[in-house]
């Protein structure tokens, strides 16, 4: 049976792995972000490589009118989503509360709270309609816990982990699976987007300990995503063995 996923941020780190995981196991696949050659590119390499049907759709998640035409130009086929992965989201900035940004701080919440919002209420109707459909949040170990300087990070995750409870129990009568997937540290494109471009601050992040890869990420979410129908799996935090909490680290200098 023709499988759809639709995975949101998948121009790198875990929505890039995921795209690929999902691919590989023949799901066709919807494939967003803003970096339209990123995508496109990547979009052409899934094609090639799995033999699969892909729908690259530029769009910012912040932007409500973007996201709306995006899922206006779905066709009849391409309605019938299976799995929508909520990935897209970041951090940016890491300063105590009294010297946060103002920017940073809509750009966190329009991204991991709104985006993710706006997303799923084009998205999951399509699924109430067939009575069936996977939904998987991206939430964090910073929606569990709080961290000095990740104020509003956490605060967003927060959110997410609210939401993702929130959501399972409103679809529960519509048979729509919903799940959270809570990663520490995971090596991707995100400290370098947390550190505004800073390279070399982002790499420091993961020295001294072996963090997750974006792989370990989609590996488990395919994993959560191919249960049987009658097995969800409600929330799963996933770390590096070198990290067991938000604070807490097995770290050699
Ligand atoms: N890495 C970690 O340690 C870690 C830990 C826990 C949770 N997470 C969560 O995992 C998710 C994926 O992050 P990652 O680690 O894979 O980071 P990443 O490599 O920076 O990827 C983030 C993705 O989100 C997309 N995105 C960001 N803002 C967007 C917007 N306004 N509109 C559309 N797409 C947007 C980016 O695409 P464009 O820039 O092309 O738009 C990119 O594809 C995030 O929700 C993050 O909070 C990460």
């Amino acid at each position: 049976m023709r499988k759809i996923a639709m995975i949101t941020g998948a121009t790198s780190g875990i929505g890039e792995a995921s795209a690929n995981i999902f691919a590989k196991n023949g799901y066709h696949l919807i494939i967003t972000g803003r970096r339209e050659e990123r995508l496109q590119k990547l979009a052409e390499q899934l094609k090639v490589d799995y033999k699969i049907d892909v729908l690259p759709l530029v769009f910012d998640v912040r932007k409500l009118e973007e996201v709306k035409a995006a899922v206006e130009v779905l066709n009849d086929d391409w309605k019938q989503i299976d799995v929508l992965l909520n990935n897209a989201g970041l951090s940016i900035g890491l300063e105590p509360i009294q010297q946060g940004g103002f920017e940073d701080w809509e750009t966190m919440i329009d991204t991991n709270v709104k985006g993710l919002l706006y997303v799923t209420r084009l998205i999951s109707p399509l699924m109430v309609q067939r009575k069936s459909g996977h939904i998987i949040n991206l939430g964090s170990i910073a929606g569990k816990e709080t961290y000095a300087n990740g104020n509003v990070y956490c605060a967003t995750k927060h959110a997410v982990d609210s939401l993702n409870k929130a959501m399972r129990i409103d679809l529960l009568p519509h048979n729509i699976k919903v799940t959270a997937i809570n990663p520490g540290a995971v090596e991707t494109e995100f400290s370098i987007v947390r550190f505004k471009g800073d390279v070399e601050k982002a790499k420091n992040v993961y020295k001294g300990f072996e963090p997750l890869t974006a792989t370990d990420i989609a590996d488990t979410i395919y994993y959560v995503a191919s249960l049987p129908p009658h097995v969800n799996i409600n929330d799963l935090t996933i770390m590096p063995t070198a990290q067991a909490s938000a604070v807490y680290w097995n770290k050699v200098s």
